[in-house]
């Protein structure tokens, strides 16, 4: 496949500074948990020598069907599941792949995504409002505004999109619902811009469809609980890579890593810590990394992304000070 055709799936984000953070081993077994275009997947590729496995993952099967048309005629020990990457330990077990050398996620949605009305992910993209990344989930976007309760509603915007005006929103869905229910995302856009107007309501239609967006796909839920397993199923040495692109799931990542880290007490000057909380992973980003000016300029989607990076403890090692 040409890097163009490739690129109009998904451009990736982060690209060489993922890589570099993840790929220590190049005989290694590494995860790329959401494998969309497969962009992080060939640079991955690319660093391994033939000993080395790559698992990807999607719940996507467009993705699925995407990668394996671009890697199909290839020689690659790329191995591929359609799946939640909460699904993350008992798939690579199932397939022998434990102990993991790495996981890579690259949270949130592809261009390709994003850029199909039909599967309704965009607020200026008339379309279904589906909103579902796996097209098996239930409910949809649409069936979840129709049915939630006022209360609800409310919770989501307020905590999924930090939505200023979550009440008042959420108040005129269940007006404009009543009346008919909400089918398409220009629907929805029409709520929100006769509710919120003036200079902010971009920003709100973008908050309002991040918020369903999570719900939907219950993202938030599927992350915390594949950076636990993701632990287990390293190796000592091993890594985890995430880029995040809005601070819901930045957090998440954020305080895993601070509450696996060494919370070492021993008195200062110790050598070798004595104390017994050694802690399972060390930090690799002290700050987040974000994108330079230039990838932003080439690629304005990488704008909001912000990459992590730890390696896992050799288990009951104590921690160097
Ligand atoms: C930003 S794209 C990844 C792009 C990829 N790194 C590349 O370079 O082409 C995110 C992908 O993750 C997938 N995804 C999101 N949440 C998922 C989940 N819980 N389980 C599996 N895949 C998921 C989406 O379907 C999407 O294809």
């Amino acid at each position: 496949m040409a890097r163009s055709e490739c690129e109009e799936f998904h451009v990736p984000v982060l690209l060489h500074e993922a890589v570099d953070f993840l790929v220590w081993n190049p005989g290694g077994r590494y995860v790329d948990a959401t494998i969309g275009g497969g962009g992080h997947t060939a640079e991955i590729l690319r660093r391994l020598d033939p000993s080395g496995v790559v698992l990807g993952i999607d719940c996507d099967p467009e993705a699925i069907s995407w990668v394996r048309r671009r890697f199909g005629g290839e020689r690659t020990p790329l191995r591929l599941v359609r799946a939640n990457y909460a699904e993350l330990a008992r798939i690579s077990r199932d397939l022998g792949l434990v102990p993991l050398d790495g996981v890579l996620w690259d949270l949130g949605v592809s261009s390709w995504q994003l850029n199909r009305p039909e599967r309704g992910f965009s607020f200026d993209r008339e379309g279904p409002l589906d909103l579902r990344m796996n097209p098996d989930l239930e409910p949809t976007a649409s069936a979840l505004v129709n049915t939630v309760s006022e209360e609800e509603l409310r919770r989501i915007l307020w905590e999924y999109g930090e939505e200023r005006e979550a009440r008042r929103i959420a108040r005129a869905i269940l007006e404009r619902r009543a009346r008919r229910p909400i089918a398409t995302t220009r629907e929805l856009a029409d709520v929100v811009r006769a509710t919120v107007r003036g200079p902010h309501v971009a920003k709100s239609l973008a908050r309002v469809f991040q918020a369903l967006r999570i719900a939907v796909n219950r993202e938030l839920e599927s992350l915390r609980s594949a950076l636990e397993q993701a632990l287990e199923v390293l190796r000592p040495g091993g890594r985890m890579v995430v880029i995040a692109y809005h601070s819901l799931e930045d957090r998440i990542v954020k305080s895993f890593f601070r509450e696996n880290e060494p919370r070492c007490i021993c008195p200062p000057g110790v050598p070798i810590c004595t104390c017994g909380r050694p802690g399972r992973l060390r930090v690799l980003t002290r700050h987040a990394v974000r994108p330079g000016a230039e990838e932003i300029r080439r690629n304005p989607r990488a704008r909001s992304a912000r990459l992590r990076a730890a390696e896992k403890l050799v288990e009951d090692e104590p921690a160097s000070l």
